[in-house]
């Protein structure tokens, strides 16, 4: 796909990773639709900043929370600036929980937000595209494929999010293409610093986080390549390797 001229929705765009993706995008010369939850004022800065590249951006607040929000948000999109050609679906809780002590909200929440929103944002994407180009980027995690002991309703409604990008690409070929990035540590979790997250990549070969343009390079590639379908893209400096 040439990216220039079209339009992307990013949901959870205002801030952090949502943010340099939505800058990515603006960079390459998409229009973007900004999606946020609570981040208004992030938002609209992260539209003043796309819209620096000269480019179109709004924001558009929605509770994935709730399915009928998440079910009309690609209409808004579409009548708020024009219809998306590229959907990325990087809105996300990660909560920590263990099989003894996630609680029926902690496991909720993620399935809504992580995995239900997707769901019924593709399906709306894809119906309203009609049969035009398109792309889905579902934004994962190496824990998907390699699960282990901690965030364990993230993990597991991530790793749907996975056999749900494989089944969406099925369906939806041979016009829109479906694929997954599946990250490994990039920025800190808003509670914690980067001592932690300095920590934590010592065991990931790699021995470092990524840099953020290594996982928007990452994005960028997915979309201009129409020949790469039900893909997950693992960029992870290596850390699936040594999970466990
Ligand atoms: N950060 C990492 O190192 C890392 C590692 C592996 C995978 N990932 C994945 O990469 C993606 C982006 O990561 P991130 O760290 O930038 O994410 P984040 O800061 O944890 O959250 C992204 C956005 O999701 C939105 N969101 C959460 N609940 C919502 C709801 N109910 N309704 C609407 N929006 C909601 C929030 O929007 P508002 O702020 O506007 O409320 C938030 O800004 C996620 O899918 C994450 O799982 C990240």
């Amino acid at each position: 796909m040439h990216l220039k001229g079209k339009m992307a929705l990013v949901t959870g765009g205002a801030r952090r990773l949502g943010r340099a993706f939505v800058l990515a995008l603006a960079r390459a010369g998409m229009d973007v639709i900004v999606h946020y939850g609570h981040a208004a004022q992030a938002a609209e800065e992260t539209v003043a900043q796309a819209r620096r590249h000269g480019v179109r951006a709004v924001a558009l607040q929605a509770d994935l929370q709730e399915a009928d929000e998440a079910l009309h948000l690609v209409e808004r999109a579409a009548e708020s600036l024009a219809l998306p050609q590229v959907l990325v679906n990087s809105a996300a809780i990660f909560v920590p929980g263990t099989l003894r002590n996630t609680d029926l909200d902690n496991w909720s929440r993620h399935f809504r937000i992580n995995l239900r929103a997707p769901f019924l944002l593709t399906q709306s994407f894809a119906r309203l595209l009609d049969g035009q180009p398109g792309k889905v980027v579902n934004i994962v995690d190496w824990r998907a494929l390699y699960p282990g002991r901690q965030y364990l309703a993230y993990t597991l409604s991530k790793a749907a999010l996975v056999t749900f990008t494989q089944m969406a690409a099925r369906e939806l070929a041979p016009h829109i293409q479906v694929n997954a990035l599946a990250l490994g540590a990039v920025l800190p979790p808003p509670d914690k610093d980067e001592a932690y997250l300095e920590r934590i990549v010592q065991r990931v070969p790699a021995k470092r986080a990524a840099r953020v343009e290594e996982i928007t390079d990452a994005l960028l590639f997915l979309l201009r390549n129409d020949y790469i379908t039900g893909e997950v893209l693992l960029v992870d400096g290596g850390a699936h390797l040594v999970h466990g």
